[in-house]
């Protein structure tokens, strides 16, 4: 028996080591730390449960039949998030480069297979030069295999990526089709083909981290939602991002008790808006205010600032923030904000987290990039996701609401619950000045009778009481009292219950 325990013990250390301490040594080097380094971070402590930590990879090929490291560069099974389930899959880039063998997989599919079964998140920490070249087609079928799961697992339990090194084929392919995406900056790279690749192909000379680094997918692609500094704090950021979600799509979104009172008033929020509609101001400064302990999670923010995405809690709860912001383009709706805010309000309709939205938007964008980039089709996303939203809907004007954005932003007609406006709001097809020149385009000439007109359409359409006169505003409230009524308005909605009809699946314009 003794010798029994000696030899498990063996193969152990074995498994712990990884590729060895000279990979280790590198790895660390680099400023990144191993699989298991950082599985001890992200999970509270002594509660790892390791699974598969004797598997082997079976290739015979190119030498590969003597060298067989144990768990063979990836270490899977579950553990606790803040006392919460959570399963977890770290590659090991000592090995192989975290390059994926059909073994490789296996293991990651067993974790998700389980998180699918109690229903719990998978968080994957990805570091991996994508497919095992040596094993060939095996390791193509074991991505396919982590793809469909990710598929399957698609809104029923949320799926985490953090990339915590380089990424490339495969292994960017199942992130991508993850919730959200977290990297870590001058250290983890996304892409398709690397520079090498790119070069040959297209003769562009691009760096890896041009090309796939976390600023890179961060501000320009959107690929990823959040960049940080290093392991530690990209770690130390996903446990407090957790905390936000629940943990499978039956749940309702974990409560944390605050001190900070439903109904508090903030008189500052009166003079938010300043009395030139044209003059921008920070919609950040509405949310850090409404949000309990001014503690708002926001995602993307670097990318298509235009609109802003996060979560918060409100009375303890969970919610998401979508809102427009004045800052950028002038709140404008264009291609990339309508998709960035597209998944996000699917994300939480999917898993049952109220959407807050606050809405100040001039309209969609016009001009030709847009129209050529397809803005009618990735427009209609956002107005597809809010229109099949079934999770309580409370939404806020803060000053202009025209056109289709106005319908699309979370309106009465696609179904949101709560409606409110501030007094100053304006609520119109279009803005007076534009307005006036299209209705009376034949008086072009007169600029006094335009500017009669203009202050004309501005009284009659440029307040939120034509709106509320039918309904369409459920309340005007005063600013300082937006997070009082945003709190009753969610207490009151916590059981709602709203069905879509029976049907395989819709049809979004993808
Ligand atoms: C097997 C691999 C590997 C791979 C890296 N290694 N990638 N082994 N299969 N895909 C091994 C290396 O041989 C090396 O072994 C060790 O991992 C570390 O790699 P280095 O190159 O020394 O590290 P670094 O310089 O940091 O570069 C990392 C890298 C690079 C950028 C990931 O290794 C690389 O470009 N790898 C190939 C990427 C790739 O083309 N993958 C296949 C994509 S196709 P030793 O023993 O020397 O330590 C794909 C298809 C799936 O994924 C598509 C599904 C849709």
């Amino acid at each position: 028996m003794h010798d029994i325990i000696e030899q498990l013990e063996k193969k152990r250390a074995a498994a712990r080591l990884g590729g060895g301490e000279k990979r280790i040594a590198a790895q660390h080097a680099k400023g990144k730390l191993t699989a298991r380094e950082r599985l001890e971070l992200l999970l509270d402590e002594g509660s790892f449960e390791e699974w598969d930590m004797f598997v082997e990879h079976r290739c015979v090929d190119f030498g590969m039949a003597d060298n067989r490291p144990p768990g063979d560069g990836v270490v899977t099974g579950y553990g606790m998030i803040n006392g919460r389930l959570v399963f977890v899959f770290s590659q090991d880039f000592t090995v192989f480069g975290g390059a994926l063998s059909e073994a490789h997989a296996e293991k990651i599919c067993k974790v998700m297979d389980q998180a699918m079964k109690v229903g719990a998140p998978v968080i994957g920490l990805n570091d991996s030069g994508g497919a095992r070249i040596q094993e060939g087609v095996a390791s193509l079928g074991g991505y396919a295999e982590v793809f469909q799961r990710n598929v399957l697992a698609s809104g029923v339990v949320p799926q985490i990526s953090l990339i915590m090194g380089p990424c490339a084929g495969g292994a960017v392919y199942s992130p991508a089709m993850t919730d959200f995406i977290f990297m870590v900056k001058d250290s983890s790279y996304m892409f398709v083909t690397g520079p090498e690749v790119v070069k040959t192909v297209t003769h562009e000379e691009v760096t890896a981290e041009e090309l796939g680094g976390a600023i890179t997918h961060t501000s320009k692609s959107g690929v990823a939602d959040l960049a940080f500094e290093n392991d530690v704090e990209a770690i130390a950021m996903l446990r407090r991002f957790f905390n936000y979600l629940p943990l499978n799509n039956r749940e309702k979104p974990p409560v944390r008790p605050s001190e900070d009172a439903a109904d508090r008033t903030d008189l500052s929020l009166d003079t938010l808006v300043p009395d030139n509609p044209n003059q921008p101001y920070d919609i950040k400064e509405l949310i850090f205010k409404v949000v309990d302990d001014g503690d708002f999670f926001e995602l993307q923010p670097e990318h298509a600032k235009n609109i802003v995405i996060g979560f918060g809690r409100m009375d303890g709860r969970s919610v998401g923030i979508v809102a427009n912001n004045p800052m950028v383009l002038a709140g404008c709706l264009d291609i990339k904000s309508s998709i960035k805010a597209a998944r996000f309000v699917r994300f939480c309709d999917a898993f049952n987290i109220p959407v807050v939205t606050f809405v100040d938007v001039p309209g969609f964008m016009p001009g030709t990039s847009q129209e050529y980039g397809g803005i009618i089709k990735h427009g209609a996303k956002l107005l597809y996701a809010y229109a099949e939203c079934t999770v309580p809907k409370v939404t806020v004007i803060t000053r202009k609401a025209y056109g289709g954005a106005y319908d699309v932003m979370s309106s009465k007609h696609l179904r949101g619950d709560v409606n409110f406006s501030w007094p100053n709001a304006e609520i119109a097809v279009m803005g007076a000045k534009g307005a006036v020149e299209i209705i009376f385009r034949e008086d072009k000439g007169d600029p006094a009778k335009l500017a009669a007109k203009e202050a004309e359409y501005k009284t009659r359409f440029a307040n939120p009481f034509v709106a509320g006169a039918r309904g369409y505003i459920d309340d005007v409230i005063q600013p300082h009292e937006t997070r009082k009524r945003i709190c009753r308005s969610l207490a009151m909605l916590k059981d709602k219950k709203l069905e879509n009809p029976w049907r395989k699946h819709g049809n979004i314009p993808l």
